[in-house]
């Protein structure tokens, strides 16, 4: 089975993207993908805004990029594009860090006017690092995504589907039997 870089790309610490991503994870280890998450909050902002490539975290950080088969790559959407801080960390990444690797875009957003922002901001990104797939993403409306007092999360059944039936996509592009439950 692959190994799957999972990547939440929101700076907020109590993230929706951040939540859904896990929620996510759980089905491709259920179908067999050792799933590794990055939440990339967690690099210290000096590493990110400082352009250090040196600093432990981001040679981390490019290590787990090169040792996976696949990556997941979750923003919220901001002023119409992924997130600064995903930014700041694919700008540190070597130049073909995607290079064969499968790659599943999502992003969450609180206005379908920016639906596409996965296909005009971050697919040609994740492109020029050298994709070698890049499976269809999924914008998920951030009303469709609650996060209830104990931790867990829900998501509308229509969201579910669809995100569902990506992850599934992502999944047989990297040579898995998808579930055929929908992720609940
Ligand atoms: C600074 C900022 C800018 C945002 N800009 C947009 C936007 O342009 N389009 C949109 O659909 N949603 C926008 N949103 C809403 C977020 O994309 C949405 O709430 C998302 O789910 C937040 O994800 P997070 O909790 O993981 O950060 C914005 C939110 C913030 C905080």
């Amino acid at each position: 089975m692959a190994t799957v870089l999972s990547v939440s790309g929101s700076p907020s610490a109590s993230s929706r993207t951040n939540r859904l991503l896990r929620h996510l994870d759980k089905r491709l280890i259920a179908q067999g993908h050792d799933v590794i998450p990055l939440d990339v909050r967690t690099i210290p902002a000096v590493a990110l805004l400082g352009a250090d490539f040196k600093h432990p975290a981001i040679v981390e950080a490019t290590k787990l990029f090169a040792q996976a088969d696949g990556v997941v790559v979750g923003t919220p959407v901001y002023k119409a594009s992924y997130s600064g801080v995903l930014k700041a960390l694919l700008d540190l990444l070597p130049q073909y860090a995607l290079a064969g690797k499968t790659v599943l875009p999502l992003a969450t957003g609180g206005s379908t006017a920016h639906v596409l922002a996965i296909d005009y901001a971050l697919r040609p990104v994740l492109s020029s690092m050298g994709a070698g797939h890049i499976v269809q993403g999924w914008f998920t409306l951030d009303k469709d995504i609650t996060v209830h007092e104990d931790g867990s999360l829900t998501v509308a059944p229509a969201a579910t589907e669809a995100l569902a039936q990506v992850v599934d996509q992502f999944s047989t592009a990297l040579g898995s039997t998808p579930l055929l439950a929908a992720a609940s």
